[in-house]
């Protein structure tokens, strides 16, 4: 039988107690959601629209064909920094399709300190474009930024992944055919220049729109030449002498009709990769994960009760089921898409972490794409465990999880701590796509526990020096760490620092997962196994 059966109560009062906290914290996520959206201060505002420009996220709107079936990258980045809180990191990264085109949009947000360049704005920038190497998505670069945030220039400039990553990876990308259009709607100075300077093809908009590599400032600073912004690198000097932009536009509305008309001649046709059907409904409605789902991360339950409301018609084709049962796997259909699911269902044991590898196995070789729906406590740990191997077995799942070639995305629906993170592929993994719900918790272990490591490790250095360790000295000691790890837990500290492609409202995954599914078919992969040997 294939259908999932769920033993769900809703009249319990463990439901109604997980439902109301999980709704708490989905409402508490969409009021940040809703804050960062709003971008720069209402000066900064004011003065954009005075300019004639449309702010960022209408600019994005305006160019998706469908803005339901879209995917938002990193929103919450940027927020609550040690130093700063920059909305959503001062760019707007969105995928969806542009001119039937899957596509994705790098927009610079002007009215968050001039658009310029934080260092978590250069990540954000490079995932983008990370994702779109992978995913084979044409770049979308809407271009308003001063470029380089001075005040940060050791944090962005000079290291492997500083700014200059940013042309390599279009340059790459360009060289494989991957569009890379951008339209000037604003300033783009210095480095920034690049943006425009090395996409396949450039629009710059009338007025606001200026590209040099040294700005008024600089230029007068440098060598005593004046000159206003438009005479340096205006609109007209770029689209009629320099040759630098491709295409005049007289305000913003006509410079994205242009890029949905570029997009129109890239003469694409999608790859289907997939043996697809028909998308069916999940037979139990998504509203109950809020009430499955334990406010207390330690609390075990089964995560077939999710598994059955994300995937196609509740249906899971479970593999040894009766094996390794703290991990669930099995294949199912999301949005008509055919998946492998890899699910935790307690820790990792040694039987668990060998059906996880066959089963990479067994998709690798039926190019199906791999969903991972994490949430780990870890690997198993004592004597019994050592001794048979753990550490050896987990590693035949990591190394699984690491060469396997189908897509991967992962979903952190709880807990996410130490190897576990690895074994359900981690950020470090590559999935294609990392989302966290708001209840999840990613640390190397949990807080109470790093308390007891560090002060038994501390207590030894104290006795070994003939001293005894005080009681309340110890306890705040303790305390401390467990605070500092609850801080460092939430799954805000990880989306701020762009450990995730963002958190998600649980009710959304299925969407999230069918649309980003779609988005990792443009790729055309080759198997990569040996051929036969004559030997
Ligand atoms: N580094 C750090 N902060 C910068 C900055 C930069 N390169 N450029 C602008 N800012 C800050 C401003 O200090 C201001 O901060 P505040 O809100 O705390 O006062 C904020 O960004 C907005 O700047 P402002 O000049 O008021 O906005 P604007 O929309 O009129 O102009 C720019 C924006 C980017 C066109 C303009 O500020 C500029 O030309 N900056 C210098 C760009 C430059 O030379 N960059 C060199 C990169 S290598």
């Amino acid at each position: 039988m294939r259908t999932i059966k769920s033993n769900l109560n809703r009249k319990s009062s463990g439901f109604k107690k997980n439902y109301e906290a999980m709704k708490e914290l989905v409402s508490e996520l969409n009021k940040k959601k809703r804050l960062v959206k709003i971008g720069g201060s209402l000066d900064a505002r004011k003065k954009h629209i005075k300019r004639g420009k449309l702010l960022v996220r209408e600019r994005v709107k305006y160019l998706l064909d469908d803005e339901k079936n879209c995917v938002e990258i990193g929103c919450l980045a940027g927020l609550d920094l040690d130093k700063s809180d920059i909305p959503s990191a001062g760019l707007i990264s969105i995928i969806g399709k542009v001119s039937g085109r899957d596509s994705i949009i790098i927009a610079n947000d002007a009215t968050v300190k001039g658009g310029t360049y934080f260092p978590i704005t250069v990540k954000k920038h490079l995932r983008s474009l990370e994702i779109a190497r992978e995913n084979n998505l044409a770049c979308i670069h809407l271009v308003d930024s001063g470029g380089a945030n001075l005040q940060e220039q050791t944090g962005i400039f000079a290291d492997k992944d500083g700014f200059g990553r940013i042309f390599y990876e279009m340059a790459v990308m360009s060289s494989r055919g991957i569009p890379q259009i951008s339209a000037v709607l604003g300033s783009c100075t210095a480095g920034g220049a690049y943006i425009p300077a090395m996409s396949d093809q450039t629009i710059i908009v009338k007025d606001n729109g200026t590209i040099f590599l040294g700005g008024p400032h600089l230029v007068k600073a440098a060598t005593g030449e004046v000159s206003n912004s438009q005479e340096l690198g205006g609109a007209k000097l770029h689209s009629t002498l320099s040759g630098v932009a491709d295409y005049f536009a007289e305000n913003d509305y006509q410079a994205l009709d242009k890029i949905k008309s570029i997009l129109e001649f890239v003469n694409y046709t999608k790859p289907k990769n997939l043996a697809e059907k028909k998308s069916i409904n999940p037979k139990y409605d998504a509203k109950d994960i809020y009430g499955i789902v334990p406010t207390d991360l330690r609390e075990q339950y089964d995560v077939r009760e999710i598994i059955s409301r994300i995937v196609d018609n509740s249906e899971l084709e479970e593999f040894k089921k009766d094996y390794g049962t703290t991990l669930v796997t099995g294949f199912a259909y999301i949005m008509g898409f055919p998946v492998g699911i890899l699910a935790n269902n307690g820790v990792l044991f040694s039987e668990s972490s060998l059906k996880g590898a066959h089963f990479i196995q067994l998709c690798e070789q039926r190019r199906i794409p791999i969903i991972f729906l994490q949430n780990i406590s870890g690997f198993i740990i004592g004597k019994k465990f050592e001794e048979k191997g753990i550490a050896k077995d987990g590693a035949k799942l990591v190394n699984a999880v690491s060469t396997v070639t189908v897509p991967k995305i992962t979903i952190i629906i709880g807990g996410s701590f130490g190897a576990g993170n690895y074994a359900m592929c981690g950020r470090a993994y590559s999935p294609r796509f990392l989302f966290s719900w708001p209840n999840s918790k990613i640390s190397v272990m949990g807080g109470e526990i790093a308390a007891k490591v560090l002060a038994s490790v501390k207590e030894s250095q104290i006795s070994s020096s003939g001293k005894k360790w005080n009681e309340t000295e110890k306890n705040s000691f303790m305390n401390s760490i467990s605070q500092k790890f609850e801080k460092e837990g939430s799954p805000y500290y990880a989306s701020a620092r762009l450990w995730d492609d963002g958190i998600i409202d649980p009710l959304d995954t299925r969407i999230i997962l069918g649309n980003s599914l779609s988005f990792t078919q443009n790729i055309l992969k080759q198997r990569e196994n040996f051929g036969v040997f004559r030997m």
